[in-house]
């Protein structure tokens, strides 16, 4: 048998990644490190970003709440001073807090407009230049949530809609600088943040029963499953998609 070579199409490029911490956007920061990118990772919390510095010391680790503007303006300009470049940003920072809208107080509904779309917002922002230095990406993350109508979940929808509505109108804005910018949009993916939904055991085996009733492939989704398309995305062979949300769900999303 022959040795299968390892691919490493990002290799000179460098990629920053909210999220970075936990779940996708761990996956994709490891995939883009495998394939070749410098990466740096971004996490809101030094508990955090201690045990991913630990899980992959090979990424490079940087503190920010995306929600705070001179945070997020100070870690990329961290990365520029040390890398001096930036050829992707892949947003994947976001929370989701589910609910009926009797219940969606106020104080849950600004937060997870806060960091799922200021946060987004915030990154592209200040890495802005840098990506069109380099005719760099964007990959954010919406959810089937933004397009198929879920009940108890109409707030994390509107951010995530919201997602979506930013990434075409960036791409249409941001391609005569050379600048792609792109969605996936996961349908119920295993990760450490669902699994930490605070709710009683029995209600989360209702919903996970339900997600196999409902998702045509009948099971969730793993991280990496999900992080293979935000790589894809990025990948520099890909040169004439802009402006797309794919649905990374199982088919949940045609269902
Ligand atoms: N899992 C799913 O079923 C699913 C489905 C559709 C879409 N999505 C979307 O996919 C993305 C990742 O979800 P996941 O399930 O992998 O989540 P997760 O395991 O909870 O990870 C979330 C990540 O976001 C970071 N984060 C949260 N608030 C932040 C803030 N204020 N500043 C900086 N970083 C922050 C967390 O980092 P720290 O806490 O370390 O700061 C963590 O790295 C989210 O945008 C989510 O909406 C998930």
């Amino acid at each position: 048998m022959g040795i299968v070579p390892v691919m490493k199409p990002f290799e000179g490029s460098v990629f920053l990644v909210s999220g970075a911490s936990s779940g996708i956007g761990e996956a994709a920061a490891v995939a883009l490190r495998q394939r070749g990118a410098a990466v740096y990772g971004l996490t809101s919390s030094e508990s955090t970003l201690a045990s991913a510095r630990e899980r992959h010391p090979e990424v490079r680790w940087l503190r920010a709440d995306v929600t705070r503007r001179s945070e997020v303006d100070a870690a990329v300009a961290a990365v520029l001073a040390e890398a001096r470049r930036l050829d992707g940003l892949v947003n994947t920072a976001g929370i989701y807090t589910f609910a009926p809208l009797e219940a969606s107080g106020e104080e849950m509904m600004r937060r997870q407009f806060e960091v799922n779309v200021f946060g987004t917002v915030f990154l592209a922002q200040a890495a802005l230049a840098a990506l069109k230095d380099s005719k760099g990406t964007i990959v954010n993350v919406s959810s089937t949530s933004a397009h198929k109508a879920m009940a108890d979940q109409s707030i994390y929808a509107a951010t995530k809609g919201a997602v979506e509505s930013l990434t075409r109108a960036w791409a249409l804005e941001l391609a005569r600088h050379g600048v792609r910018v792109n969605a996936i949009s996961p349908g119920p993916t295993m990760t450490p943040g669902i699994a930490k939904i605070p709710m009683p055991k029995e209600m989360f085996e209702a919903a996970k029963e339900q997600i196999l009733r409902t998702v045509p492939l009948a099971r969730m989704g793993t991280s990496e499953e999900v992080a293979h398309w935000i790589v894809t995305l990025a990948d520099p062979s890909v040169t004439w998609l802009t402006g797309q949300i794919i649905g990374i769900d199982g088919g949940l999303g045609v269902a």
